[in-house]
């Protein structure tokens, strides 16, 4: 079997499956015991810039809770210093994760907007590309790997924001100021297209884009300073000859529309129900929904949840078993471990 056959991609593809694939966002992070201890030695962004960390922390969970799909230990936001962004992640207590991303400089007018640099990726952040080549070497072929990078929005929101400060300055700066806002966009889509493009070309075998905060607009705003640059990066990725992902939360008002940006799969949150998603947008593959809160347990009904999930989504091929966002800090890996082996387990 190539990986090109393997049944996450064939998933990507709407083409039958011998079971169900299941990968989950945050999958490498602070609720596994092996990651928290590279985190005890390592910031996080100094974790992102070395390739053989990213690849020791990418292939762990393929390891400790056999996922079908590796995600590239990177961040959305590893870009923005090669664009003039001051990026940092605060400090916190080491190991515990530290208060999310702040940027000094963050951007509020034209001039700023302007000065923006889009990144050249072989030069910029080799260490993300040489991570990209660590983890396949290291994997050997057992399960592909997905690439990723932010959407414009959710970008923006922390570049103009300065932090996780909320949407206001944001969807200000639509309305007050739409070219400039636009012009913000056209540079984020720029430098977007160009890493996915990188990623790619080192060995990433699909290109999930994460528009997490997608659900904050509403939908003429979407279809003004959204979709049509989110339309212009599946089209970069497809080009590139990789299944394309776009996930969002809050967005399954807009599902039918989304499903018509050119990505292969849409990826959900559990807002709502998997089986009416399906049914809504036949034409793509679907991603998700499970609460992830339904991870802390009990462990039996996390299981059963997960089942009744799954089933619900494999009613037609195109379908892969993931989280509605990401597995949260706390969570017990054996509860994953679960989650995953009894999803597995499914005959569909
Ligand atoms: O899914 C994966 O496992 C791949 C790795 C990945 C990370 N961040 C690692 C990370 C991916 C795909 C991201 C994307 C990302 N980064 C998003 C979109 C996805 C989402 O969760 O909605 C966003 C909004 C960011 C920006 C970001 N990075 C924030 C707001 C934070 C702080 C919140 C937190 O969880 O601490 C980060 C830090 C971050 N990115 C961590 C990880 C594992 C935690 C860092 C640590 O303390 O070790």
């Amino acid at each position: 079997m190539t990986l090109n056959d393997h049944r996450f991609l064939r998933a990507c593809r709407r083409q039958p499956v011998d079971r169900l694939p299941v990968w989950m966002m945050r999958q490498a992070g602070r609720y596994q015991p092996s990651y928290r201890a590279v985190r005890q030695k390592v910031g996080f962004l100094e974790l992102c810039r070395s390739p053989e960390l990213i690849a020791q922390v990418t292939i762990a969970p393929i390891d400790e809770i056999g996922f079908d799909a590796a995600i590239l230990f990177s961040d959305i936001l590893v870009h923005l210093p090669a664009m003039g962004l001051d990026l940092s992640f605060e400090k916190g207590e080491k190991g515990k994760g530290d208060g999310g991303p702040k940027i000094a400089n963050p951007v509020r007018t034209r001039a700023d907007v302007d000065a923006l640099r889009i990144p050249d990726p072989g030069k910029d952040l080799p260490y993300v590309l040489d991570g990209v080549r660590a983890i396949n070497a290291g994997l050997s072929g057992r399960v592909p790997l997905i690439g990723f990078v932010g959407g414009p929005f959710t970008v923006a929101s922390y570049a103009v924001e300065g932090g996780s400060q909320g949407f206001t300055r944001l969807k200000t700066l639509l309305y007050a100021e739409p070219k400039v806002a636009h012009a913000l966009f056209e540079k984020l889509t720029l430098a977007a297209i160009v890493q996915i493009q990188a990623q790619i070309s080192a060995g990433a075998h699909a290109a999930q884009i994460f528009e997490s905060w997608l659900g904050e607009l509403a939908r003429e705003d979407l279809e003004e300073f959204s979709f049509p640059y989110l339309a212009r990066i599946a089209e970069a990725v497809k080009k590139a000859g990789v299944p394309a992902i776009l996930f969002s939360t809050g967005t399954t008002g807009h599902v039918e529309a989304m499903a018509k940006l050119g990505y292969d799969v849409v990826s959900v949150d559990w807002r709502t129900p998997i089986q009416e998603v399906r049914a809504r947008i036949p034409n793509v593959a679907v991603q998700g929904n499970y609460d992830s809160t339904i991870l802390f347990g009990p462990k039996e009904v996390a299981v059963a949840r997960a089942v009744q999930v799954a089933k619900a989504g494999a009613t037609a091929p195109g379908y892969i078993f993931n989280l509605g966002h990401g597995i949260q800090p706390g969570t017990d890996p054996a509860n994953v471990k679960a989650v995953v082996e009894a999803v597995q387990a499914l005959k569909i």
